[in-house]
C-alpha cells in the first residue's frame, strides 16, 4: 500500500518519466534520517547510477561543513541521487555541483515565474536569499578516478525558513518568492528531466557548456566578499573561478587566494 507521500508526490513525478538515467529507480520515503546517507549505503552496496531517493521529512538532514539541514515535514524537496561518473577525475568533481545547480535552477524557472541565481560554492538564491543548498559526497578510486557521487539537495518549497545565523545567510522559499504554493510533484519531475539532460551532456564531454551555464547564474564575482575558512577568515574581491571550482579572491594585500572549501558572505557595497 502506497503512503500518502508516494501517492501525491512520487507517483505523479514517475508517471511516464522518460529519462535515460536519472530516476530510473525512484524511491519516496515519508521519513528518513538523511537521503544522502541512504544513497551512500546503496552506493557502497553497488546499486546502479540514477537511483533517486526523496524524503517528505528528514530527522538528521546534513548540510555542508558539518551543519544540519532541517525542514518541517511536507515543506520541501529533499532529494539525493547516485551517479557513477567514473569518466571524471576527482579534480573535476566540482562539475557535479555545477550540474546540480544548473539542473535545479532551470527546473525551478520552468515551473515558476522566479529567476534563480547562484552563490559560490553551492547555494541557489532568489532575490539574494538562499532557496536551496547542495551537498556532494564522493568516493574515489585513487587520485585518477571517481567511483561514485551522491548529490543531495534541499529545496525550500512551501514554507518560510528562518535565516541561518550559523552562516549569516538570509533564507527563503519558492512560495515566499513566487507568491504562490508550488506543486512538489511537478517540480520533482522537472528536476529529474533537467538532471538527466545535463548529465548526459556532461557525460558526452560538454564540460564547458555546463561551466558557462553555471557562470551565467553566478552572482559572486566582482563582489567584495568575506571568506570563512575553518582556521580564519579574510576579506577580498571575488575575481574568478578556476578550472577546479576554486574561488579566486584578491585580498587586501593584493594577493590572489584560491579557496576550495569555505563559505563566502557577500558584503554590501559601501555607499559614497
Ligand atoms: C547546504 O547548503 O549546506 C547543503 C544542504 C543539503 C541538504 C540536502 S537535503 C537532502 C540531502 N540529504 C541530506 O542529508 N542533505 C541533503
Amino acid at each position: 500500500m502506497l503512503t500518502s507521500f508516494e501517492q501525491t508526490i512520487i507517483e505523479p513525478a514517475r508517471y511516464q518519466l522518460e529519462t535515460l538515467i536519472i530516476g530510473q529507480e525512484l524511491l519516496g520515503l515519508e521519513q528518513t534520517a538523511s537521503t544522502n546517507s541512504l544513497i551512500r549505503e546503496r552506493a557502497f552496496a553497488g546499486v546502479a547510477e540514477g537511483l533517486v531517493i526523496v524524503a517528505n521529512e528528514q530527522t538528521a538532514g546534513r548540510g555542508r561543513r558539518g551543519r544540519n539541514w532541517s525542514a518541517p515535514a511536507g515543506s520541501s524537496l529533499l532529494l539525493s541521487l547516485l551517479l557513477r561518473p567514473t569518466w571524471l577525475v576527482p579534480s573535476e568533481s566540482f562539475l557535479l555541483t555545477m550540474l546540480a545547480a544548473v539542473a535545479i535552477s532551470e527546473a525551478i524557472e520552468r515551473e515558476t515565474n522566479c529567476t534563480v541565481e547562484l552563490k559560490w560554492p553551492n547555494d541557489l538564491l532568489i532575490n539574494g536569499r538562499k532557496l536551496a543548498g547542495i551537498l556532494v559526497e564522493l568516493e574515489t578510486a585513487g587520485p585518477e578516478r571517481l567511483r561514485w557521487a551522491v548529490i543531495g539537495s534541499g529545496i525550500n518549497v512551501n514554507w518560510q525558513p528562518s535565516d541561518d545565523p550559523t552562516i549569516n545567510q538570509a533564507a527563503t522559499s519558492l512560495a515566499s518568492e513566487c507568491g504562490h504554493e508550488v506543486d512538489r510533484a511537478s517540480l520533482l519531475r522537472a528536476i529529474l528531466y533537467s538532471y538527466d539532460r545535463h548529465y548526459l551532456n556532461l557525460r558526452s564531454g560538454r564540460r564547458e557548456a555546463l561551466r558557462q551555464a553555471w557562470l551565467d547564474r553566478l552572482t559572486t564575482l566582482g563582489k567584495m566578499v568575506e571568506v570563512e575558512l575553518s582556521s580564519h577568515s579574510f576579506v577580498g574581491v571575488a575575481e574568478a573561478v578556476d578550472q577546479h571550482g576554486g574561488l579566486q579572491v584578491r585580498d587586501s594585500t593584493g594577493q590572489l587566494q584560491t579557496v576550495y572549501a569555505g563559505d563566502v558572505k557577500v558584503r554590501p557595497v559601501a555607499q559614497a
